[in-house]
């Protein structure tokens, strides 16, 4: 659809002070709701969220999944065939799952120790897509419970996987002989959609879904530099499930790290894993189109040094024949970006080339016995980036174009462990991360060649007021705005830029003066930025969709009161950590208990996505 034109926007609201807190921050003039939150019923017969985790794994396959990530509104149309901005599809990504909310607590045990398939059940059906028809009615938004639209995906749904890898030998199993038919979807993190209508769920750490029982360490090189670890995983799937157990099905892990695109208006639709694309651990995708019509799809591989991709498709999008776009992404090319200091060196911008992916035509990988056809390039893209001398990155996340000039915009999140810096990464031990933007040679989305600048070096001038030291970011941070970690990232359709964050909400030392995980929204022209939200304590804020007038954005909420990693609590001897949080209620957060939208107790915090919008009615952000 074509965005609504409106003069260049500028930001028009009050900025939101940084802090910590168990509750949301608007600005002023902006109200919110919490919408579909881990365990809401979709279905006539899902039963109701109970609170106590006491759920099966049937019961969860019938409720919305946990820890929303990526998400995408699909506008249902009026009579007259214009999109409405009151109705319509949203598509929602759930990322992981935390086992001590989504279990019952049993006594003395950090997890449940009477590990069984149905809870091994249970996660899978924690993760996938939920497809969601919403509703604004009397200004608020509804699940419409019991639509035909309505849709779980699963780690079990049936999917499809097409394009040059699928039945190839690499992707063969004892469960699938034929290379083609895949269960489920794993760790969908960020999204894209398609100009032809439908959803681009990235998959990005399935590494973590994989081990082994056998007690021996037989991974292969590639499955190292993918992540699989020797011991057994925090998931335990493959203690009762031998799909994900490395050494029963060697490749079965070959099938996940794909982006999988999903009908959503077509519930009995199968999704099909598009390996053209490549695989990696795809945070979130973002396409556009080149000057002759062909689709260019840009991507980047979150982890500590590794990549930024794009797909350009063999065939031309067809505006006026959407059947003949639905393979699109089944034929292309793969490139990788190599990103250079150009003429100056210090100056944070550059130029840069992307380097295609091709067994046949790159002189590197033509002679690499590693990869004996394009498949494997495909299947092994990282081997094959790194292979090719690709820039490792501060950890791309989120790629988002701007809706007018084309210009691409990715975020860095972090990379503590840098040492070797370079122009675009241009930090060692980078806490806070970076967002930076490129323009394709010629303003063609499918030149080899662009130009790129830092937008913005996050920083904190709170504890370096010294500017000329890079931690304490570039000209546009300050004491006001100080942010670490961008990691969601999205231009509205009138071309502001809207920033999200998951990186530490300590709130002292080199984080002091930031708060808790936000989202910020740029001016790209001005490169002005301003906090427009304060999550509460726990979570990260992610995933971002507009109705097409503008009027409400929905966010998600991942992970709120999350107690893992360094900061979790430590129960008293005899106490499980599942026992403690549920004995202390104030110990750690309950969001959303309480908040406008939320019925009742919840009982233990839920991953939920937030609709926001201006209470006179306007287009929010300006
Ligand atoms: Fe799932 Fe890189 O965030
Ligand atoms: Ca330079
Ligand atoms: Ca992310
Ligand atoms: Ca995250």
């Amino acid at each position: 659809p074509t965005p609504t034109p409106v003069p260049r926007p500028t930001l028009g609201f009050t900025a939101v002070p940084a802090g910590s807190g168990s509750s949301i921050v608007v600005p002023s003039g902006y109200a919110y709701q919490v919408l579909a939150p881990w365990g809401s019923p979709l279905f006539a017969h899902s039963p109701a969220w109970k609170g106590d985790a006491s759920e099966s794994g049937a019961d969860q396959a019938l409720q919305v999944g946990d820890n929303h990530d990526g998400m995408h509104f699909f506008p249902m149309h009026d009579a007259a065939g214009q999109e409405k901005s009151d109705e319509g599809l949203l598509v929602v990504n759930h990322e992981y799952c935390n086992y001590e909310y989504l279990f019952k607590p049993e006594a003395g045990q950090s997890y449940p120790n009477a590990w069984t398939l149905d809870k091994v059940r249970k996660a899978q059906h924690a993760h996938g897509v939920s497809v969601i028809h919403v509703k604004r009615i009397g200004g608020q938004w509804q699940v419409q419970i019991g639509s035909a639209y309505n849709r779980r995906i699963t780690g079990n749904t049936p999917m499809t996987l097409s394009g040059p890898a699928a039945g190839h030998a690499l992707v063969k199993t004892a469960g699938d002989p034929s290379g083609t038919s895949v269960l489920g979807t794993l760790n969908n993190c960020g999204n894209g959609w398609t100009l032809w209508g439908t959803y681009l769920t990235c998959e990005e750490n399935f590494n973590s879904y994989f081990g082994t029982t056998a007690g021996t360490d037989s991974r292969t090189e590639p499955m190292k530099r993918y992540g699989l670890s020797a011991r057994g995983t925090g998931y335990r799937w493959e203690e009762l499930d031998q799909r994900f157990d490395y050494v029963k099905e060697p490749n079965e892990s070959n099938r996940f790290g794909w982006i999988v695109e999903i009908d959503p208006w077509d519930a009995t639709s199968t999704p099909k894993k598009r390996t053209a694309l490549g695989r990696f651990k795809h945070e979130n995708c973002a396409m556009t189109l080149a000057k002759d019509g062909r689709v260019v799809v840009y991507m980047g591989d979150d982890q500590a040094n590794d990549y930024v991709y794009k797909f350009v498709s063999d065939a031309a999008y067809d505006a006026g024949n959407p059947a003949a776009n639905r393979n699109l992404l089944d034929s292309g090319r793969l490139f990788v970006a190599r990103f250079t200091a150009g003429a100056v060196t210090g100056d944070m911008m550059g130029d840069g080339e992307w380097i295609l992916l091709d067994k046949a035509t790159n002189a590197t990988l033509a002679t690499n016995a590693a990869f004996p056809d394009q498949a494997t390039v495909l299947i092994h893209a990282r081997l094959a980036a790194d292979a090719v001398g690709a820039t490792k990155m501060d950890r791309p996340e989120w790629v988002t174009v701007h809706p007018t000039t084309g210009e691409v915009y990715l975020t860095l999140t972090n990379n503590s462990g840098r040492t070797v810096t370079d122009e675009a990464n241009p930090r060692a031990e980078n806490r806070y991360g970076q967002i930076i933007r490129w323009r394709e040679a010629g303003g063609d989305a499918a030149g080899t060649r662009f130009e790129w600048d830092l937008f913005v070096l996050a920083g904190n001038p709170v504890a370096y007021p010294d500017r000329t030291d890079l931690r304490s970011g570039s000209a546009n941070i300050n004491a006001e705005n100080t942010f670490n970690s961008p990691d969601g990232l999205a231009f509205s359709p009138n071309g502001l830029l809207w920033i999200e964050t998951d990186g530490s909400n300590a709130n002292t030392d080199r984080y002091q003066g930031q708060g808790n995980n936000q989202m910020l929204v740029a001016d790209p022209a001005s490169k002005e930025i301003r906090r427009f939200l304060v999550g509460p304590d726990g979570c990260e804020i992610t995933g971002i969709t507009f109705t097409p007038d503008m009027r409400t954005v929905f966010i998600n909420v991942q992970h709120p009161g999350e107690v893992s990693g360094p900061n979790a609590p430590k129960p008293p001897a005899g106490q499980s950590l599942d026992e403690y949080l549920l004995a202390q209620p104030t110990a750690f957060s309950k969001w959303p208990e309480g908040a406008p939208g939320i019925a009742g107790a919840g009982g233990r915090p839920r991953s939920a996505t937030v609709a926001i919008w201006k209470e006179d009615g306007g287009v929010v952000g300006i």
